[in-house]
């Protein structure tokens, strides 16, 4: 039997056994002896009686074990044309003094902090900074407006926010002050203090914003960290909130996925050796952002957890300067282990499609590459591996789960690849196909809802922030005993997965998890709307792009050319340029069920292109008729 078949048996056998073994991969102060706790089922929770602090597995223990001088993260901006590396000591010492800071303002135990950052070192040390304090961090992603940000604020409550005066984006700098001053103003709940990273370059600085939101106090990062004295680490419960991390779910209402501790420890320190293949004073360059799940994991947490070098990479994959830049950042630090977006490769391959600028830098040290966000298309895969020479690795998982559901466990013990399949899932993982009534499938290669046995392993969520309702009746009560992935695909004769698009209404747009029932609310809140619908449209590039259809009130007199873009500004203004909503149509009516319900799916199935089927439930056929011409250029 191979490792993996063992590694996934033995799991599956004795879960409670296979990850308190795997959890001595930490620096605990009391070692767990409890494994998973069913006394609240659905509710799982992993290492009860374990107590520990997370950046003491992350710093302090690779500084005591002689590692402090080895470099512990490198940031390389190819924006700015900075570079900068952090020793192990260096990075403890940053994270202490900016914990103290913390500490100084009132922050404590279970005190909720926001971070609003670019990809900056201070990003990075803030979350351990809140690790360090047992306060639980919440990051959201810089491409979002402030409404989308002070939805986040009223939900987190944040005791203090930690931000810098702006991010570089290739075509403009984005001011982050005058956005966080109006998502302040916009949220109910008052922020006290926020804590700014002064960057070089910005129109916006601390003077212009001072005494504009009422009750809140606006600092610099810089001089408060300097002046503060180091924190020690807080020891907290295993259980502990680490951080709360919202997602888009089929409302507008964001969905704050909670984190655990001890448990996503674990995890990441066991797939960083299994599935990733880097180990202590190894580089692995992620090239993500730490607004999203795979910056929090595998930028942040993991390589540090194992005592791993981490890239934090400022710039985009092509044109900062060129399509080469990742080949660079890969050769320059020597990373064992690139991890990206199927998005980011197709962008290269757009920019370089007969790869030049790979034969530029020397990748020996580089082993695999991998990736995850999307759907990762066969023919991405079969170009990226040909033109470096390296196995492209797909991996499937989400925000909700922290780490990969389904993987090749490179580091372990690599399968064969099948292009268009994430490989096997993951130990801990128990994937199963269920039909619409939750009956398992069982014949290889049907498609049906993708499921997870419960309880999930460690790492995964634990609940919604404050909402243990809205976690259960989200992705528990779909099928019982099961979490629903809200993922569709099948397994193949070998047991590989295979998944193929949401079951709801997200989408996902150059690797980014959107809603587009958020972007439904923005639009018909235009007072010439009358309603609406926004479909994801498959796009060669981004993988998918929302696509906006509108009804006009009656007696508007507006015309597509003066209202889209309007209704363009206004996606931007309310959710965010991240929202890449650039496309939208003005038709006469949309078509629905008796019911009312708005048939997406179908509308998406023309304007892919695809086979589709007029439901039985359709109240006026002739509506899908005069749409057809309007849907299918979409595509083109
Ligand atoms: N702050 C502010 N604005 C941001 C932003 C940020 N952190 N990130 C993106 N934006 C803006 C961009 O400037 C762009 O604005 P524009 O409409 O004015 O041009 C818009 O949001 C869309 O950006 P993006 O999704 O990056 O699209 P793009 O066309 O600029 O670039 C790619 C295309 C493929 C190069 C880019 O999407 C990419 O790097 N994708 C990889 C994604 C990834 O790593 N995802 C992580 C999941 S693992
Ligand atoms: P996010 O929470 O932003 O990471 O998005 C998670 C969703 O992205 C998943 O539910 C899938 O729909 C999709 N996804 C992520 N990785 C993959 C992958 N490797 N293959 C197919 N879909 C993926």
């Amino acid at each position: 039997m191979s490792s993996y078949a063992q590694s996934y048996r033995r799991a599956e056998e004795d879960p409670s056994g296979f990850w308190l073994e795997a959890a001595s991969a930490l620096a605990w102060d009391k070692q767990p002896t409890q494994g998973v706790d069913d006394s609240r089922a659905p509710l799982y929770s992993w290492f009860g009686d374990g107590t520990l602090n997370l950046s003491v597995s992350a710093l302090d223990r690779h500084v005591a074990a002689g590692r402090g001088g080895q470099a512990a993260l490198i940031y390389d901006s190819a924006v700015l044309g900075l570079k900068r590396s952090y020793s192990y000591s260096e990075l403890l010492e940053q994270v202490a003094k900016t914990a103290g800071a913390l500490a100084g303002l009132g922050v404590g135990v279970g005190d909720r902090v926001l971070l609003y950052m670019p990809m900056i070192p201070e990003a990075v040390i803030g979350m351990l900074a809140c690790a360090r304090l047992g306060a639980i961090h919440s990051v959201v992603f810089g491409g979002f407006a402030p409404r989308e940000l002070a939805s986040r604020i009223d939900d987190a409550a944040p005791a203090a926010i930690l931000t810098a005066t702006g991010g570089v984006e290739p075509n403009r700098r984005v001011e982050y002050l005058p956005t966080l001053a109006e998502a302040l103003r916009l949220s109910e709940h008052t922020v006290p203090h926020v804590l700014v990273t002064p960057r070089e370059g910005f129109a916006t600085g601390l003077s212009d914003v001072d005494e504009s939101v009422p009750g809140t106090r606006w600092h610099d990062a810089a001089a408060l960290v300097s002046a503060a004295p180091a924190a020690p680490p807080a020891v907290v419960p295993s259980t502990h909130p680490l951080y709360i991390l919202y997602t888009s779910g089929t409302t507008g209402a964001p969905k704050g996925v909670v984190r655990d501790t001890g448990g996503y420890g674990t995890a990441l320190a066991w797939s960083m050796r299994n599935i990733y293949g880097v180990g202590p004073g190894q580089t692995m360059f992620t090239a993500s952002d730490v607004g999203w799940v795979v910056g929090h994991s595998y930028i942040v947490y993991a390589p540090l957890l194992v005592g791993a070098t981490t890239v934090l990479y400022e710039g985009k994959p092509v044109g900062t300067p060129d399509a080469g830049a990742f080949w660079r950042v890969a050769a320059e630090h020597g990373a064992r282990a690139l991890f990206t977006a199927p998005t980011a490769l197709r962008a290269i391959r757009k920019a370089d499609p007969q790869a030049e600028l790979v034969g530029q830098y020397d990748l020996s040290e580089l082993k695999a590459i991998f990736a995850a966000g999307e759907r990762l298309d066969p023919d991405t895969a079969a170009w990226t591996a040909e033109v470096t020479g390296k196995p492209v690795i797909d991996n499937w998982w989400q925000t909700e789960t922290g780490w990969p559901i389904a993987a090749n466990p490179f580091g372990l013990d690599p399968q064969p690849i099948k292009l268009g399949s994430p490989t096997l899932p993951v130990p801990g993982y128990r994937v199963r196909i269920l039909d619409a009534f939750g009956e398992q499938v069982s014949e290889p290669n049907a498609e049906g809802n993708i499921a997870l046995e419960l309880p999930l392993p460690p790492g995964a969520l634990t609940t919604l922030w404050g909402n243990d309702e809205r976690f259960v009746s989200s992705y528990l009560s779909a099928f019982p005993g099961y979490y629903a992935s809200g993922d569709s695909g099948y397994l193949d004769e070998d047991g590989y997965v295979f998944v193929m698009g949401r079951t709801d209404d997200v989408i996902n747009v150059s690797g980014h998890r959107l809603s587009t029932g958020a972007m439904e609310q923005v639009l018909a809140s235009h007072p010439a709307v009358a309603e609406c619908a926004v479909i994801g449209v498959n796009d060669p590039l981004k993988g998918q792009r929302p696509s906006g259809y509108v009804v006009l009130k009656s007696g508007v007199e507006l015309s597509e050319e003066e209202l889209a873009p309007q209704l363009i500004a206004l996606v931007r203004k309310d959710i965010g340029p991240v929202a890449d909503f650039k496309d939208v149509r003005v038709v006469a009516a949309l078509p629905k069920t008796r019911s009312g319900k708005i048939l997406r799916k179908t509308m998406r199935q023309i304007a892919d292109g695809e086979d589709y089927q007029v439901p039985g439930t359709i109240e006026d056929a002739s509506v899908l008729d005069t749409l057809i011409g309007v849907l299918r250029p979409a595509r083109d």
